[in-house]
């Protein structure tokens, strides 16, 4: 999936009214919406989609945040997209992000910190198929 990469605005941002404003970033920015839709994660789902996590001091606290409220997720396209999309969303601490960056203009906090963008091609593929089926990746 190399110039694929998956997101999800989370809960806080759905909740804030934020999911307009966070489109129209990302697509003005280059990307193009392969596939979307608005959703929740049971708590099982989002232990699994960041089990990776597990044992870290915040995985509780994360898992419950993402179960906590409607999600969007989304798989989008874009020349080296996993890493500009990663440069438009800005650092997992909000109050370190760079300037117009999502996370500066959207998140709350470290925790509550309004999207997700995968960090390699590899887990981009493994995100996208954890939410869309194939019908719905092509
Ligand atoms: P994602 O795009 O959501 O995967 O964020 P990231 O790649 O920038 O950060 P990482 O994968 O390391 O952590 C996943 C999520 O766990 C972050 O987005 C945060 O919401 C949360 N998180 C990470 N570190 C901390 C922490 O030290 N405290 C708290 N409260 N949450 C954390
Ligand atoms: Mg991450």
């Amino acid at each position: 999936m190399d110039n694929k990469t998956f997101t999800m605005i989370k809960p806080d941002a759905v909740g804030n009214g934020h999911i307009g404003a966070i489109l129209e970033k990302i697509c003005s920015s280059g990307f193009r919406i392969a596939a979307m839709k608005m959703t929740r994660l049971t708590s099982e789902k989002a232990s699994e989609f960041y089990a990776i996590h597990k044992g870290k001091p915040f995985y509780d606290e994360l898992v419950q945040f993402m179960s906590s409220g409607h999600i969007v997720a989304a798989i989008l396209e874009k020349e080296n997209a996993v890493e500009d999309f990663r440069r438009l969303i800005g650092a997992t601490n909000p109050e370190k992000a760079e300037d117009g960056t999502i996370r500066k203009l959207y998140a709350e906090s470290m925790g509550r910190n309004a999207i997700h963008g995968s960090d390699s091609d590899e887990n981009a593929q493994i995100e996208g198929n954890f939410f869309f089926s194939e019908l719905e990746r092509f």
